[in-house]
């Protein structure tokens, strides 16, 4: 008992120790379920895939899954359904009539089209080469006007990934033959452009890089556009084949510091008003399991796409490059046609946004990168990403001026797990995600964790909150908040800071007695001392609390103890200890025992013995 204690607290010594002063790369706070709402819907059954949909109503999603689907709603619990299916859901789609629904039982890809109430009980047709063979295949899809767009792999034994489409009216469309191993992460629609004819298709991937050079990088991450108006080539060239197709690599990396990342993870898309100006936020991670996210425009892609040259391309044939997408590309020229073909990659590298490096360069681990914008007072907008973590957490990150603040993180469940799938609703502002076994709803405008003061909830920076004179609460046009800087100062100038009231606690300690007293740290970004009298000491940070060990209680040791924290130009006091001697001898305790024993009616008040360790830890703390 007292072992463990004590290692928990050596382990989150050296840890604190270890982070230095890389504050800013930590989440402020963390907020468990005694913070935040979370919503939570247990699956029957295990799922080693669980696909994610807006569902019908707000607070309502489906989720596909090892032969079954549901339909969750988390605002009516008992109106929550599920169905039986022949297969485990890879691809879920839906427009104003039906679901579009893909499955496998690991041989045998199938799709069909579902009224949206009977889930997955419908007509299934083969497909191959659209929907994956395996659950484990990534193959992200869109489904736009009845045509599925998919990156399956065309083989069982898991090759021949590509872009294809297939369904509507314009028949098939195949990407050529792989030429490397490639893995699919993310696929978006680049428009409504001014004439629709030129909308693309921008896709996300990552493949083994062909450069077999031991120097080489291992992987190589790409974006690659194909005309949405594309009907392949004639007969004799790109016959039922992409003629726009054409990748350029993703560039995220600091050069100076010999820092690049080049295997992409995952994608989000925002779309702006104006196509050019939507962003894609791709998170990548380095052969030092390190990540970093770097922020493109459409507009910047595009640019790469119609500018730049083509590699290897030394005679370019008139009309064939820039692509300009047109009705019939079964008419191009066979010139046009054959270039198309033979110079599939630009020259160029699209770059993250304004010549950026990594907006956010970080040592945890994530996997999942969903991205949101928030309204701030006025025209003001603000992004927050959501990061999931190996471990089941998610990191609730601030993107400002090219700079990440980790706002939080969240802990929806109450074990490690493995986040499999990550849904966000921005109307409704939750977050969804799923394990094998359970489905979350986070409230991304749940505010009460970050405190009770005003102060508290603007030091948050959180754009979905604000204070709103007695509580932190969902942001309003009525809430106080600030967003850009954080200053507390934002409160006073509302005239709606409230009364912060000390907590005072009175002690009586016997002589001689050993003790701590502890204080929360709810903000990783805050320093927490400890003022007694003229003196200030530091904390001995353990388990989420600012600890003062007193070694052996004596008169000088009387006297208020105060934790005092102090964030950016903000400094408050959280809690006060009034220690007061004892004197009955008759309750001391023997030195030679170093048993865990409380001797306050208290809580906060625990007495130990730390003799033994006490020069360890004093030469750790300095
Ligand atoms: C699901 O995952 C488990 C453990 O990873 C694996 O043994 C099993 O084969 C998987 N099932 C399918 C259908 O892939
Ligand atoms: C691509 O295709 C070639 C030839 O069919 C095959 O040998 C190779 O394994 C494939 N690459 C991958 C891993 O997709
Ligand atoms: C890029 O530059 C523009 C204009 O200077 C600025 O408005 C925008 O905030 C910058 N974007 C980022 C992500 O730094
Ligand atoms: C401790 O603080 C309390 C309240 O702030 C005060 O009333 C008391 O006199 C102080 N005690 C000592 C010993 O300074």
């Amino acid at each position: 008992m007292r072992l463990s204690l004590w290692t928990v607290l050596l382990l989150s010594i050296l840890f604190n120790a270890a982070k230095g002063t890389n504050y800013h790369h930590n989440p402020r706070v963390t907020l468990t379920e005694k913070d935040v709402s979370f919503r939570r819907h247990r699956l029957s059954g295990e799922h080693n895939r669980t696909e994610l949909l807006q569902g019908p109503k707000d607070y309502s999603i489906y989720v596909g899954g090892h032969r079954k689907m549901f339909l969750i709603d988390f605002q009516a619990p008992s109106q929550s359904k599920e169905g039986v299916c022949e297969y485990d859901i890879t691809i879920l789609h839906k427009d104003e009539e039906d679901l579009f629904v893909c499955g496998t039982n690991g041989i045998h890809p199938v799709c069909c089209h579902t009224p949206k109430e009977t889930l997955c009980s419908c007509k299934t047709y083969s497909a191959e080469g659209s929907a994956p063979f395996s659950v484990n295949e990534r193959a992200p899809s869109l489904y736009i006007e009845k045509e599925l767009y998919s990156t399956a792999n065309l083989y069982a034994q898991g090759d021949g990934a590509g872009i294809r489409r297939h369904g509507g009216t314009r028949g098939r469309i195949w990407s050529g033959a792989n030429k490397t191993e490639q893995i699919y992460v993310g696929m978006t629609l680049s428009g409504p452009r001014a004439d629709r004819l030129q909308d693309r298709i921008y896709t996300f991937l990552v493949e083994r890089n062909l450069d077999q050079h031991p120097e080489a990088d291992l992987w190589v991450s790409r974006v690659t556009q194909v005309c949405k108006a594309d009907r392949g080539g004639t007969k004799a060239i790109l016959q039922n084949q992409w003629t726009s197709l054409l990748s350029a690599q993703l560039f995220c990396g600091l050069p100076e510091r010999k820092l690049g990342f080049k295997h992409l993870l995952d994608v989000s898309i925002l779309h702006a008003d104006s196509w050019r100006d939507s962003r894609v936020y791709a998170l990548f991670t380095n052969g030092w399991g390190m990540s970093a996210v770097c922020i493109y425009t459409m507009g910047d892609i595009d640019d790469v796409f119609t500018k730049s040259s083509l590699k290897g391309n030394r005679k370019p044939v008139p009309n064939s490059h820039p692509i300009k997408c047109v009705e019939d590309s079964r008419k191009l020229p066979q010139e046009v046609l054959r270039q198309r073909k033979d110079y599939q990659e630009t020259n160029d590298w699209v770059r993250p946004v304004n010549g950026s490096g990594p907006f956010m360069v970080s040592h945890h681990h994530y996997r999942h990168i969903r991205a949101d914008r928030v309204s701030g007072k006025g025209l003001r907008q603000h992004t927050v990403l959501l990061l999931s973590l190996e471990r089941g957490a998610v990191h609730k990150v601030l993107e400002q001026n090219g700079q990440a603040f980790i706002i939080a993180e969240l802990h929806p469940f109450s074990h490690r797990t493995h986040i499999q799938n990550m849904l966000l609703q921005p109307s409704t502002k939750r977050l969804y995600v799923s394990t094998s076994s359970e489905v979350v709803e986070l409230d991304l405008r749940s505010c009460q964790g970050y405190g009770q003061q005003c102060e508290d909830c603007v030091l948050a920076r959180d754009p979905y909150c604000g204070w709103d004179g007695s509580q932190c609460t969902a942001a309003s046009g009525h809430t106080i908040q600030d967003v850009e800087h954080g200053s507390y100062l934002m409160c006073k100038e509302g005239g709606k800071t409230a009364k912060n009231v000390v907590p005072h606690e009175v002690h009586r300690v016997p002589l001689s007695a050993r003790f701590f007293l502890q204080c929360p740290m709810l903000s990783s970004h805050a320093q927490y001392r400890w003022h007694h009298q003229e003196q200030q000491r530091e904390c001995l940070p353990a388990e989420g609390q600012c600890l003062l060990l007193i070694e052996k209680m004596s008169p000088e040791l009387e006297g208020n103890y105060s934790c005092v924290a102090s964030e950016r130009d903000y400094v408050w006091t959280l809690i006060q200890y009034e220690l007061q001697t004892e004197i009955d001898t008759g309750q001391l305790v023997p030195s030679s025992q170093h048993e865990l024993k409380t001797e306050s009616k208290s809580e906060q008040l625990v007495s130990f013995s730390i003799a033994p360790l006490l020069p360890l830890l004093l030469t750790l703390i300095n």
